[in-house]
C-alpha cells in the first residue's frame, strides 16, 4: 500500500460548506488568494485547453458589483422592495471574498464542451477545497447572477461564458453544522456482468 498521508486525508473528510453570509473576516490575504487559486488551477484538463478562468471580488469590488446587481435586478423586477434590493447590493460583499469561477468552454475539434465544462467545475471544487485546506471555509453558490446574461456581462463575462458559480471564502462566525450524507451502499455499486 502507498504511504497515507493522515492530515490531508483528515481536511478532505472534514469539508462541509459554510453559508456566505455566516463567512466573515479575516479572509484570505494577497499570498494565500494566489496559493488557492495556484492550487484551483491543478484541475484536470482534457487537451490542456484551460477552459476556466476566475473573477475576484474583495475590498470594495463586491459592494460595487452589488451596486450594479440591484440596479439591474430593479429594473427587471420593478415591484422589487427595498429589503430585496438591498440584498441584491449585498449578493458579492457577504463574504470577505467571492471567486467567480468561469467556464470558457468552446467548441473544439477534439475535446467535447461537456469536458471543458466539468474542468471548470472541478476549478470551482478544488477553489473550495484549498480554501478549507488553508483554515477558511467556503460555499459554493450558483444563484441567480450564474444564469442571468445582462448580469454576466456586468460581471465581466465574455460573450459564449458563464459562471460555474461564485466560491465565497472566509472565517465561520458559527462553528460548522455538518449535514446528513447519504450511505455508501445507496451510491455505490461494484459493476458485474448482467445475469451474474
Ligand atoms: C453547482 C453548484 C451550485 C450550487 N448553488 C447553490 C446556491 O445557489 N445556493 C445554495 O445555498 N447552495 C448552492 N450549492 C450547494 C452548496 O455549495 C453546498 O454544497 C450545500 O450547501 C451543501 O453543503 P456541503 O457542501 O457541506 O455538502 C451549490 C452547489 C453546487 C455544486
Amino acid at each position: 500500500m502507498p504511504e497515507a498521508d493522515a492530515a490531508a486525508l483528515a481536511r478532505l473528510a472534514s469539508r462541509r460548506s459554510v453559508k456566505a453570509q455566516q463567512l466573515h473576516e479575516p479572509g484570505p490575504d494577497d499570498a494565500t488568494l494566489r496559493r488557492m487559486l495556484e492550487i484551483a488551477m491543478r484541475v484536470p484538463d482534457h487537451g490542456k485547453l484551460t477552459p476556466w478562468r476566475f473573477i475576484v471580488f474583495r475590498g470594495d469590488a463586491g459592494a460595487q458589483a452589488g451596486e450594479a446587481i440591484a440596479a439591474l435586478f430593479a429594473e427587471k423586477n420593478p415591484d422589487a422592495d427595498e429589503k430585496r434590493l438591498e440584498e441584491e447590493r449585498g449578493r458579492l460583499a457577504r463574504a470577505p471574498l467571492v471567486i467567480g469561477v468561469v467556464s470558457t468552454a468552446a467548441p473544439h475539434a477534439k475535446i467535447p464542451e461537456f469536458e471543458q465544462l466539468l474542468s471548470a467545475g472541478n476549478a470551482a471544487m478544488l477553489t473550495v477545497m484549498a480554501a478549507h485546506a488553508l483554515g477558511f471555509a467556503a460555499h459554493w453558490v450558483t444563484e441567480w447572477i450564474s444564469y442571468d446574461e445582462d448580469a454576466g456581462r456586468i460581471l465581466g463575462l465574455q460573450p459564449g461564458e458563464r459562471f460555474v458559480g461564485f466560491v465565497h471564502i472566509g472565517t465561520p462566525t458559527v462553528p460548522p453544522v455538518d449535514r446528513p450524507r447519504p450511505a455508501l451502499e445507496d451510491v455505490v455499486e461494484y459493476w458485474r456482468p448482467a445475469g451474474t
